[in-house]
């Protein structure tokens, strides 16, 4: 069994999970990326990491339902155990939650549930508050509205351009993720009870 990483932009997240899972050798690897967006930058960067990869395209399918489906049966050829999230600009629907509940999760620039939805990074910076951070979370059937599993703080400070707090935020992202990856794949972090399926 092995992790599906699921990206429509530029894939950072991506790279480094992909990293951080070769270096220290994880029990289960990611051997695959979905991508909702041709043509995206993600898919150059699994070209070099070596990660077989998907494109699909969600508008040419008659629901979201049919489109799901299709992916649901790649990840089911390719025995694909977790679904990490990584920029991945959709709303999962109910064919991929029932049949991974517990078993994705996802990434948000904010400390939720501030600043939800699209453009956290600048909402936060915007509005402007003092600390921002970065979330992983369960998935449910809300925009970034699951069971929170870790959280880092990012302070903004003075000096600090839109610019700088994104890289900030960016970095925090590639430290945090990977670990809370690791950390669920190892059985250290359990999904909650209403979550929880027979395979966890
Ligand atoms: C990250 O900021 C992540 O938190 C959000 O989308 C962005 C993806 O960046 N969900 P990248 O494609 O991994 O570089």
């Amino acid at each position: 069994m092995s992790i599906a990483v699921f990206a429509s932009g530029s894939g950072s997240n991506f790279q480094a999970l992909v990293e951080r899972s070769r270096c220290d050798q994880w029990p289960e690897t990611i051997s695959l990326l979905i991508c909702d967006k041709p043509g995206a930058k993600v898919l150059e960067r699994a070209e070099k990491l070596g990660v077989p990869a998907v494109s699909f395209v969600p508008k040419k399918y008659p629901s979201k339902a049919d489109y799901e489906r299709d992916v649901l049966h790649l990840l089911r050829r390719h025995q694909i155990k977790w679904i990490v999230l990584a920029g991945y600009m959709r709303l999962i629907g109910p064919v991929l939650l029932e049949a991974y509940a517990g078993r994705i999760v996802n990434i948000h620039p904010s400390l939720l549930p501030a600043f939800p939805g699209k453009d956290a990074i600048r909402q936060a910076f915007d509005y402007p508050v003092k600390v921002s951070g970065v979330t992983v979370h369960f998935v449910d059937e809300g925009m970034d509205t699951g069971p929170i599993i870790a959280q880092v703080p990012v302070a903004i400070t003075e000096e600090d351009t839109l610019e700088s707090f994104a890289e900030k935020i960016h970095q925090a992202e590639h430290s945090l993720y990977p670990e809370v990856v690791y950390q669920l794949i190892t059985g250290k972090i359990r999904p909650p009870v209403h979550l929880s399926t027979s395979e966890n």
